[in-house]
């Protein structure tokens, strides 16, 4: 520093000072990046995403299961179309049964005016008291959003729908809709964001789906009685037919008969792991996003219909 009157001078040192403040700032917060990065490597390392699916064709894990002509194929079957008009839906399952697994859908909903329309995407035992993991969106009036229902059945029982909007508008792009299914957990995931977790509540006296193989489905049908507000708005059949496509067709699951009550590999699969009996902080985190800023019913906090809380409420983290 050359010479100065003491006020630039001091003006000048206060200027060093702060620049080397902020050198030291800068200093810190690229090694405290550094160190996130790296605890992220490590923790990505461990991390619960669930194994992308490789996409396949739909005949190989899939068959029509009603309105055969209602369904139509592309790319040699890579893609299918799910078409609904005034006489009839249509909807798809897989061949095999599954005792848990990974299983994942690209979906791209019914566009423009789709109110009264329900498109679904499910897991389901075939029994009485059966089980079921479901997806279920709700069509709506052009440039209305969609909402996004999930429910679980566990012997026989369900009542446990939550409802949420989605963060994006699920016509204009394939998006992926998948539920992880092993021994600790069932995790709902929209692309990589879970939506939803439903623990092992056994210890509690809650029942968990574990020796019912349940079987994929997917259909595609006309709920207008209950569908887009309550009822209220009907189907315009002016607007058919509704079309809704997918893509991926992959299932990543433990095969097992119809009748069987246990997979023949249990706790040997990826999903089996440690990594996947829990979701991890970063996926508790984004879970917390869309429990605040989506979600429009959650029965854990119906007082009306549930006086007393769910008791797997709590440990879901949905209290
Ligand atoms: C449809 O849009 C209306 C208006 O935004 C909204 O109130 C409703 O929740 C939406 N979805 C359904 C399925 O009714």
């Amino acid at each position: 520093m050359g010479a100065c009157d003491f006020e630039t001078c001091g003006f000048l040192l206060l200027l060093n000072t702060q620049r080397e403040r902020e050198r030291e700032i800068d200093m810190a917060s690229f090694l405290w990046s550094l160190c996130l990065s790296f605890l992220f490597l490590v923790s990505g390392a461990r991390s619960a995403q669930p194994k992308k699916p490789v996409d396949v064709q739909f005949s190989k894990n899939y068959v029509p299961t009603w309105a055969f002509d209602h369904i139509k194929y592309f790319n040699g079957g890579a893609e299918a179309q799910l078409i609904l008009d005034k006489y009839t839906g249509t909807g798809f399952q897989s061949k095999g049964s599954y005792l848990f697994g990974h299983f994942s859908m690209h979906i791209k909903m019914v566009a423009g005016d789709s109110a009264g329309v329900v498109t679904a995407f499910y897991l389901s035992s075939q029994n009485s008291e059966h089980d079921e993991i479901d997806f279920e969106f709700l069509g709506n009036r052009t440039g209305q959003p969609y909402i996004l229902q999930t429910n679980v059945f566990t012997g026989g029982k369900g009542n446990r729908e939550q409802r949420i909007y989605l963060w994006f508008d699920p016509t204009k792009a394939y998006h992926t809709y998948s539920v992880l299914w092993n021994m600790y957990q069932i995790a709902f995931f929209v692309d990589d964001v879970p939506i939803r977790v439903f623990k092992n509540s056994k210890d509690i006296g809650v029942k968990f789906p574990f020796d019912q193989p349940m079987k994929i489905y997917s259909s595609l049908w006309n709920a207008d009685d209950l569908a887009t507000r309550g009822g209220l708005e009907k189907t315009d059949w002016s607007k058919a037919p509704f079309v809704a496509s997918y893509k991926g067709f992959h299932i990543d699951g433990c095969e097992a008969s119809v009748n069987a009550k246990f997979c023949e590999t249990q706790g040997k699969r990826w999903w089996d792991q440690k990594a996947f009996q829990d979701l991890d902080a970063a996926q508790y985190k984004r879970l917390k996003w869309v429990r605040q800023k989506y979600t429009i019913y959650n029965y854990c906090t119906d007082r009306v219909r549930f006086p007393n809380t769910p008791v797997e409420c709590k440990r879901d983290h949905d209290i």
